[in-house]
């Protein structure tokens, strides 16, 4: 404890991760003592304070700003293009072909990325509904996140060179221009890609703006840092904002196992909702 640059006790721990669950829905276990000093330290450098006490009464009486700092660096943003591949074969070679039949006569697709991070996740969808769906239909995908930082990425749409080597050879010519001069090393999303993306703020934990129901929902690798009671409100509220059969894609070490019986179990981590 003496050696560390901020003077932090297990009390700060336990108020700060209480305000991150009440905030976020996230839920830090016991080992993640560290981890919070580590991602928080550099706001209390920022703020030029000497303690974690200090920072958390700072927290108390703020109007929004630190605390939007604060939830930004509690949050992991982890992801990338096609991150687990075997929900964009399926999106590609299944359930879009079934999708295009029985949305024939509206041709019309609604598609939510809830808790987007960088945008990757969005774009991949993106880049599959261009490859399968005729290009005059309405498709809109909606991602969101809480962490105003990596939004403003997503939307920015640019990225490091080396982040595209998920990305299949046949949409790197199409979907992607490398930057040159100051751009150079970086890539940019094809602006017609951006425009059926559109990304917004929101909080899973809060209640939702949305008015129409989705076809189908990506919520990947975020629910896991929720407790179950979260997790299974979480659920409910998917089944209740998709549509009768819409489909939930979850991440990779996510199931719906004895917290929900809104839907069954399709396949690896993708789901759809029950009648
Ligand atoms: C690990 S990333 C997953 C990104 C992407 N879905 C994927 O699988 O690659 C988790 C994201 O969930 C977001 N998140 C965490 N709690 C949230 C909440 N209560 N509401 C909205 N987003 C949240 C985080 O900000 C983070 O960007």
């Amino acid at each position: 404890m003496s050696q560390r640059e901020f003077h932090y006790t297990r009390e700060d721990f336990e108020l700060l991760r209480k305000l991150v669950n009440e905030h976020t829905g996230i839920s830090l276990s016991d080992h993640k003592q560290e981890m919070l000093y580590s991602r928080l330290s550099r706001r209390l450098r920022a703020l030029k304070l000497d303690s974690f006490a200090s920072y958390y009464r700072l927290l108390q009486g703020d109007c929004g700003d630190e605390l939007m700092q604060f939830i930004n660096a509690m949050t992991t943003n982890l992801t990338a293009f096609f991150r687990e591949p075997h929900h964009f074969d399926y999106l590609k070679n299944e359930l879009l072909p079934r999708l295009k039949t029985q949305h024939a006569i509206t041709r019309k697709l609604r598609i939510w990325s809830a808790g987007c991070a960088s945008g990757e996740e969005p774009y991949s969808i993106a880049m599959v509904i261009k490859e399968v769906i005729p290009p005059d239909w309405d498709v809109k995908i909606l991602a969101t996140d809480l962490d105003s930082a990596v939004l403003e990425k997503a939307k920015m749409g640019i990225y490091l060179e080396e982040k595209i080597n998920n990305v299949p050879k046949t949409y790197l010519s199409q979907f992607f221009k490398r930057g040159t001069g100051a751009q150079k090393g970086k890539v940019h999303i094809d602006p017609e890609l951006q425009k059926m993306v559109t990304f917004r703020p929101l909080n899973l934990i809060h209640t939702w703006p949305m008015r129409g129901q989705f076809d189908i929902i990506f919520c990947r690798n975020v629910i896991i840092y929720f407790d179950k009671d979260t997790q299974t409100h979480l659920f409910e509220r998917f089944a209740n904002i998709l549509v009768p059969n819409g489909y939930l894609f979850v991440g990779h070490s996510e199931n719906l196992f004895k917290l929900t019986t809104r839907f069954r179990l399709l396949k690896q981590t993708i789901y759809i909702k029950s009648e």
